[in-house]
């Protein structure tokens, strides 16, 4: 199976650029089990990459551009390496290019390329097809520059194309699960220092099951960056109200924020609560997943989910939908929705007996609730980016 799919990369490959690829890199998108917005806030996060991947098929250059072509979306883009520049006409083109900006600040060893991009991470639908491409790109930059990130500092780098190159105030969560993810594995994260732990995904009995609305928001950026502002604010007001030294909201506890309450607005204080309540969650999930407790680690999911709806304002009616519906079906031990939210996916802790019908009977009601075609998402837990074929 893994040769025909590298076998489809060359014959792709060798039909846009008349050559052979020198390289094929990829790298994973990821689900979040627990800690949503928590990441830009210095917190804690629990993903797992997932099954979905972003390939990439390149051979070096000599003339200093980069030439790719995007295979599923039937696209060709070029961009000059000393330039750097935004594509307006080619928005995917921009996260090879923002990674290719990032080596060249760093000084490292940068060429030319003919890349050929495909990959099956599902678009605008929250499993990370950005960090998925960014990742495949620094793997594959690194293999034909020859050198080598560690884990953090390739996930900053990623973080740093979307931040500077592309305006959008992310956290460092996607980059990081989508290079550092291990087969069978959640990942432990704290964002602060980016200490982590592999956590098993034991699941005798229980199976995580993703679930997409099939709804993707053009607002989540301007959304997402307004977060990011209304956390800043209230750590600003807890600061001035206790007197407590503290950069983010990992810093403070409920306590420090009821004082705060009466100088602050509702807003802020509200997705405040959500943070530190959602960083409590998602160390209790982790000892839940370490002890085999997965009633205890639906229940925390479910409790994310209420936060996100009613603190952090994130969902949509049609996640609302589908988590709900998901929480009444047998053997539902948890639902909630996961990413950036205002659309996209949720994801569900499901007993495996009644994992076969869960989709089947989710997917009917979630049509009747919404007038939306929803689908599910089948996937274990995957390795992070790496190289797939290098040639001599
Ligand atoms: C997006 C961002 C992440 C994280 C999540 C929400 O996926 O890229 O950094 O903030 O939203 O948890």
């Amino acid at each position: 199976m893994c040769k025909t799919y590298v076998q489809d990369l060359f014959d792709r490959f060798r039909a846009a650029f008349d050559a052979e690829p020198r390289v094929i890199a990829r790298a994973p998108g990821r689900v979040n089990l627990i800690g949503e917005h928590t990441d830009y806030n210095h917190g804690f996060v629990l993903p797992m990459a997932i099954e979905r991947e972003t390939r990439i098929a390149a051979r070096g250059r000599e003339d200093g551009r980069l030439v790719a072509v995007a295979a599923d979306l039937d696209a060709r883009a070029e961009a000059d390496l000393d330039q750097r520049a935004r594509d307006p006409k080619a928005p995917w083109m921009d996260y090879l290019v923002g990674v290719a900006d990032e080596l060249a600040r760093l000084d490292l060893p940068l060429t030319g390329a003919d890349l050929l991009v495909t990959g099956d991470v599902p678009i605008g639908c929250g499993l990370s097809s950005s960090a998925a491409l960014e990742m495949a790109a620094l793997t594959l930059f690194e293999a034909l520059g020859g050198f080598q990130l560690d884990g953090a500092e390739a996930a900053r780098l990623g973080q740093r194309v979307e931040n500077r190159f592309l305006g959008l105030s992310t956290g460092i969560m996607d980059q990081f699960i989508s290079r550092m993810g291990r087969a069978g594995h959640a990942l432990f994260l704290d964002c602060r220092g980016f200490d982590h732990e592999l956590v098993p995904i034991t699941g005798e009995t229980t199976t995580f099951v993703i679930a997409n609305t099939g709804i993707s928001r053009g607002l989540t950026a301007s959304k997402y960056n307004e977060r990011v502002a209304e956390c800043r604010e209230a750590v600003e007001a807890i600061r001035r109200a206790t007197g407590k030294p503290g950069t983010h909201l990992r810093d403070f506890t409920l306590d420090h924020l009821e004082t705060a309450a009466k100088d602050m607005r509702l807003e802020a204080f509200r997705r405040a609560r959500h943070v530190i309540t959602e960083n409590a969650r998602t160390l209790a999930a982790r000892e839940a997943m370490q002890r085999g407790e997965m009633a205890r680690l639906g229940e925390l999911m479910t409790a994310s989910d209420a936060s996100l709806r009613e603190d952090y304002a994130v969902t949509c009616p049609e996640l609302d939908a589908i988590t709900r519906i998901a929480r009444d079906l047998p053997g539902c031990l948890g639902a909630r929705m996961t990413g950036a939210g205002f659309g996209g996916c949720s994801i569900n802790l499901v007993e495996k007996a009644h994992a076969g019908d869960f989709g089947a009977r989710l997917l009917p009601a979630y049509r009747d609730a919404t007038g939306c075609e929803g689908e599910i998402i089948v996937s274990g837990a995957a390795d992070g980016a790496g190289i797939v074929f290098r040639s001599e």
